[in-house]
């Protein structure tokens, strides 16, 4: 087996916090990652244009057990920052809507620009290459690599754990960075799927694969904030992304608010039709508002009148009620098949919020998904990742 060096840093995952903590730490840092490509997840992500920061990124943005941990390194490396560099790169780019930023051409240039800054740095990066084994020989940590049938061994004092979370493992997630936080001693917090599409069973599923391929503006909330975008109806149930962002948030067992009509608009309009169209269907009247097989749904779980004239005050208040505070059961989540990203994980209160080292284990460092932070749809995760990042280059 071959001894190939001594490194000052070794970045474990080259992926969107691994390359910007490497691109900021400089020479003498080797960047490890098991896939034949750099940051395929950026590659993917946006639908190939790369949603990569929010401008109205803010802590709230995040899920963590410890809500205040992301503030100092999203404080000290905002969206401003990545905008600068993305910038200084000419890289095109546009706002699409909420703060969320994408590239005008390609996910691609985000990733070439930042094994390019990782190069100016004087990082090296080597691909195909697994991890076998990690230890800590004393002196520094010892990483046992296998590529093309040939194990190697490299050294370094300072460890970065950034191999992401668990999300779409087809792609090559793996919970390596989990396994080693917990081998060196730190703790780890359950991790769930978020950022996902709910499922659900019975006689609910039967209701909404029938509405499957309908899209509409709502507020949905699950044990969390309420999100209003859109909504879309499944073959397997729910998503779109006002689901993925209350899917984070939804705890087995509760049920999902669904309001279809957030502004409440529609009642006044209706109560209006009633006096001066009642001859209309009460489901007529409301596919004025929304899609009309969704309208038909849920005007015939009110109960209602055939006609809107005959429709008293009661009848359109359950029409509204239907229509305001549908409530759903999800069975679950599709979970890390298609999830976005990885609740929980490596445990925020045995690191330095400040460098992301680990509080016990002095040259330890763990960054981007694989910690306890989770960011909201929207840029928020690329954000982390390169604040995170940034923060433990920064440091080291
Ligand atoms: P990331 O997953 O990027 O990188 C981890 C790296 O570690 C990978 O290169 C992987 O190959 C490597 N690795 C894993 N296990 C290993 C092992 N055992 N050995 C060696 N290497 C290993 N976010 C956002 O803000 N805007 C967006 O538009 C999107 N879009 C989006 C689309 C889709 C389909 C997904 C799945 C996710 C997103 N995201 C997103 C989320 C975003 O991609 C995610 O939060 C970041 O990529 C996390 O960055 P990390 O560097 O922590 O992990």
């Amino acid at each position: 087996m071959n001894d190939s060096g001594t490194y000052r840093v070794l970045v474990l995952g080259a992926g969107a916090a691994g390359m910007m903590c490497a691109a900021q730490a400089g020479p003498g840092v080797l960047v490890l990652d098991h896939a034949s490509a750099p940051g395929e997840k950026i590659r993917i992500s946006g639908g190939g244009r790369c949603n990569f920061t929010n401008l109205h990124c803010a802590p709230g943005n995040f899920l963590s057990a410890n809500p205040h941990f992301a503030k100092s390194a999203l404080g000290r490396y905002g969206p401003q920052d990545f905008v600068a560099l993305v910038d200084r790169h000419r890289i095109p780019w546009h706002e699409k809507t909420l703060g969320q930023l994408f590239c005008d051409r390609s996910a691609r240039d985000i990733v070439t620009m930042l094994v390019d800054e990782m190069a100016v740095a004087g990082a090296e990066l080597r691909l195909a290459t697994g991890i076998v084994d990690v230890g800590h020989d004393g002196a520094a940590f010892r990483v046992e690599t296998e590529s093309e049938g040939r194990r190697q061994i490299v050294r370094a004092p300072v460890l970065v754990l950034a191999t992401g979370g668990l999300s779409i493992p087809k792609m090559g997630a793996t919970g390596l960075a989990y396994r080693l936080a917990a081998q060196f001693g730190l703790n780890v917090l359950p991790t769930r799927a978020g950022l996902v599409p709910l499922t659900f069973t019975g006689g609910t599923l039967d209701r909404l694969k029938a509405l499957s391929g309908v899209a509409v503006r709502a507020r949905v909330t699950a044990d969390g904030p309420p999100f209003d975008e859109a909504l879309l109806f499944t073959h397997r149930g729910l998503s779109g992304p006002a689901v993925l962002q209350a899917s984070s948030y939804w705890r087995e067992g509760s049920d999902i608010g669904l309001n279809l009509d957030p502004e409440d608009t529609i009642r006044p309009a209706l109560r209006h039709e009633r006096r001066t169209a009642g001859r209309k269907a009460p489901a007529t009247a409301l596919a004025a508002h929304l899609p009309a097989r969704l309208a038909q749904d849920i005007a015939d779980s009110a109960d209602l009148p055939p006609r809107l004239a005959d429709c008293a005050d009661a009848a359109l208040d359950r029409l509204m009620q239907a229509v305001r505070d549908w409530r759903v059961r999800p069975a679950g989540t599709e979970g890390y098949r298609t999830a976005e990203v990885t609740l929980g994980g490596i445990d925020t209160a045995g690191l330095d919020s400040r460098t992301m080292q680990a509080r016990a284990v002095p040259g330890l460092y763990a960054i981007g998904e694989a910690v306890d932070v989770t960011g909201w749809l929207g840029g928020y995760n690329f954000q982390w990742a390169w604040a995170s990042g940034w923060a433990a280059g920064q440091a080291i």
